[in-house]
């Protein structure tokens, strides 16, 4: 099979790259030259686990390349792929889909024989219904079908949700499309694959649907956390306890500092702005996201809290970055916030992040920037974990607290134990642990 896929961003690539190794041709076609002279010199823009050598094997064996010429490619695919941004609409929250009808003009313009063309970008209900207009519009000789196939990775876990995937959700509206989609997916079949096809707004809305609930979910246990620390019951356990039900299921009932990333942020804003538009509000996630917004900030409040109620001056050391481990992406991440609030209260920031340095650069100010967590802690009164990469969870606690000013340590995602940590002597204080979520004094700690 030949694909066309259009935008090497982050799903463009790990799915270009993916098909590739699936034995499809694939061309990654983006408009950034930059980007693309560096992917032609062997070097991945984005950091993903095992993405680079997934990218150069298949690159050497011929099957997949990069380019910025579009005709060609798109001419001679069988499937093209759009993969292009759908940001956030600056002042509306609606997805901005000016680059996806941006490229399906284009694709109108070159395609040659029966194509499919396929979004893959989360876009709104409807999308592609006027992706399919404006290709007719443009060309309307055209032998084409319009299908919906949304992408479910997770960021720093991609390749492997690609390659054993939950389900695959195909929306089609042109029968012709069921067969060409199973022949693309059809390498994965061997692993008896879900492969779901639907109509095409239907396959719309489940992305979103998908994304809102797990993002409820998250914010659900949040609460939940919160309740815990007023009535002293542990997070942990409840997580556990319900998460056992079949029917709730244990995963995304981790308790943190609120969800960040590219995506539940803007598909939740964007599922709701839809579902306003059409007169059916989602209540449910409204809520969710006015929750999620002010956790963020609350988290410094804690660290404030832990820190007898004033930061002025105070040095606080930061933890990990990015929205969450296993990757360099700082969009929406629960940090830029949880610092803001911090550096407001007067605190001096000083941060590690073994990937998130460089992103965190452009967003943040007046952040200093270390080599390793001890570095950072020189001095401190506080070390906060805000993402929890792996380095971070068996840190020294010996070293930390022969070089902090005061050894406290406060654990947003809830790494360690209250019990471990008290044992070396540092202050803890972590998220939804009955009374031990509150700080136990240095001098108790010490005992
Ligand atoms: C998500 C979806 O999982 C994926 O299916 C979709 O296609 C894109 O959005 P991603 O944004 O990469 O993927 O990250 P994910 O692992 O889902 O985590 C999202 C956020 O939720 C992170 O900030 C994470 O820290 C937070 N989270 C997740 C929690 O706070 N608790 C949890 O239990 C799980």
């Amino acid at each position: 099979m030949k694909i066309a896929m259009i935008g090497s961003g982050y799903v463009g690539l790990v799915s270009g790259a993916c098909f590739a190794d699936f034995g499809h041709t694939v061309v990654c076609i983006d408009k950034a030259e930059g980007k693309i002279e560096a992917l032609n010199r062997g070097e991945i823009p984005i950091f993903e686990p095992g993405l680079d050598a997934l990218v150069a094997e298949n690159v050497k064996a011929g099957r997949l390349s990069f380019t910025t010429e579009f005709s060609g490619p798109v001419s001679e695919a069988d499937v093209v792929f759009i993969a292009v941004g759908t940001p956030s609409r600056r002042g509306d929250g609606h997805a901005d889909l000016s680059y996806v009808y941006a490229a399906a003009r284009e694709i109108a313009e070159s395609v040659k024989g029966f194509t499919i063309v396929v979004t893959k970008s989360t876009v709104p209900v409807g999308t592609g219904d006027e992706v399919e207009r404006i290709m007719r519009e443009t060309r309307p000789d055209a032998d084409i079908a319009v299908v919906s196939n949304p992408e479910f990775l997770r960021e720093g876990a991609a390749i492997s949700d690609f390659k054993r995937p939950d389900r695959i959700v195909v929306g089609i509206e042109d029968e012709r499309a069921r067969e060409v989609m199973t022949e693309v997916y059809r390498p994965l079949y061997l692993n008896q694959l879900p492969l779901l096809f639907t109509t095409r707004r239907t396959s719309e809305l489940i992305k979103y649907a998908a994304n809102a609930f797990l993002a409820m979910k998250i914010t659900f246990i949040n609460e939940i956390a919160d309740l815990c620390e007023k009535v002293g019951a542990d997070v942990q356990q409840i997580s556990r306890g319900i998460g056992l039900d079949g029917r709730i299921g244990s995963k995304f009932l981790h308790a943190g500092p609120g969800y960040g990333g590219s995506c539940f942020p803007k598909d939740t804003l964007a599922l709701v702005k839809t579902a306003q538009d059409n007169d059916s509000p989602v209540r449910l996630i409204e809520t969710t996201i006015a929750i999620n917004d002010t956790r963020k900030r609350a988290m410094a409040r804690k660290v404030i809290n832990a820190l007898n109620g004033d930061v002025r001056g105070k040095k606080i050391a930061i933890l990990g970055l990015t929205f969450k481990p296993e990757t360099d992406d700082m969009r929406d991440a629960p940090s830029i916030s949880i610092i803001q609030a911090l550096q407001d209260g007067g605190a001096r920031i000083f941060a590690y992040d073994p990937e998130g340095m460089e992103a965190s650069k452009a967003i943040l100010d007046n952040v200093t920037y270390g080599n390793s967590p001890y570095d950072i802690a020189e001095g401190a009164e506080a070390v906060v974990i805000v993402t929890e990469w792996n380095q971070f969870r068996a840190l020294d606690f010996q070293r930390l607290k022969s070089v902090m000013a005061k050894p406290l340590l406060v654990d947003l995602r809830n790494v360690y134990t209250p019990d471990e940590v008290k044992r070396h002597g540092l202050a803890y204080a972590s998220i939804g642990r009955g009374t031990s979520a509150m700080v136990v004094p240095v001098s108790e700690a010490a005992e």
